[in-house]
């Protein structure tokens, strides 16, 4: 894994950075640029861009001024907010209640990245939250929520945490059967505490298989971007929602 700029098309780029756990393993995490229908660009997530990526961006973005806003869609990706503040100094941060108190240095907009507002203002993207699950958890190791965010036009799907991929060659997949899609590691323990919190998981992520079909490539921040063919994401999603729903519905009895 390296860091990266992955042109989903001309106007999706996501960008594959990295981020070690206790300075060794090396778990990914992203970001991505979407350009929108004004000419200007938004970012999902914050990244801390250096080097040939950085110039890649600035190239874009007419050194950053095109930027307009950064969606920081996951509440505990904090990390890199303040450079990406002073990095894109005229573009609006929005980010859940737990950006503005784990980073009160940036200026954060009023209204929340989750909320409608902000999905209205942003037409070429389409939103979900996750049902059944802490979106922003009491246990800061628990981080399966976040929102997503799809952009039809590209087929682009950026989740961060919720959904993974594990970053295997093309030749493992060949001969092991590794489902293509997993769930946060921690989904099960970020149920909410309800009989029925499992069951509606499992049936919003059901739903994400059918009105997002569409998606041909699945940036998931841990740990890698996955392509599918027409139809491939589907099919993909469900098989692993079919594997976890007798677990996720079995820790509510
Ligand atoms: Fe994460």
């Amino acid at each position: 894994m390296a860091e990266e700029i992955i042109e989903i098309s001309d106007t999706f780029w996501n960008i594959r950075g990295d981020l070690r756990l206790k300075g060794i393993l090396n778990v990914g995490t992203q970001c991505s640029l979407v350009r929108l229908d004004n000419g200007r660009f938004a970012f999902l997530g914050s990244y801390t861009l250096t080097g040939d990526i950085r110039e890649r961006v600035m190239a874009l973005t007419d050194q950053g001024r095109a930027v307009e806003a950064v969606l920081n869609v996951h509440p505990f990706h904090t990390l890199h907010c303040a450079q990406m503040a002073q990095d894109f100094p005229s573009a609006t941060f929005y980010g859940s209640s737990r950006h503005a108190e784990v980073v009160p240095e940036v200026a954060w907009a009023t209204d929340r990245v989750e909320s409608d507002a902000v999905a209205a203002r942003y037409p070429e993207l389409a939103f979900s939250m996750p049902d059944g699950i802490d979106y922003i958890s009491d246990n800061e190791d628990i981080h399966a929520g976040s929102l997503l965010v799809y952009h039809p036009a590209s087929g682009a799907l950026h989740v961060d945490d919720t959904f993974n991929v594990l970053p295997l060659p093309e030749i493992v997949r060949d001969v092991l059967p590794v489902p293509q899609i997993a769930l946060h590691p921690t989904l099960k323990d970020a149920l909410h505490d309800t009989p029925d919190a499992g069951a509606r998981f499992c049936d919003w992520a059901e739903r994400i298989a059918t009105d997002w079909s569409g998606t041909r490539a699945l940036c998931a921040a841990h740990s890698a971007l996955m392509r599918f063919d027409e139809g491939e994401f589907s099919s993909a999603l469900r098989a692993a929602i079919a594997k976890a729903r007798p677990k996720l519905t079995a820790a509510q009895g």
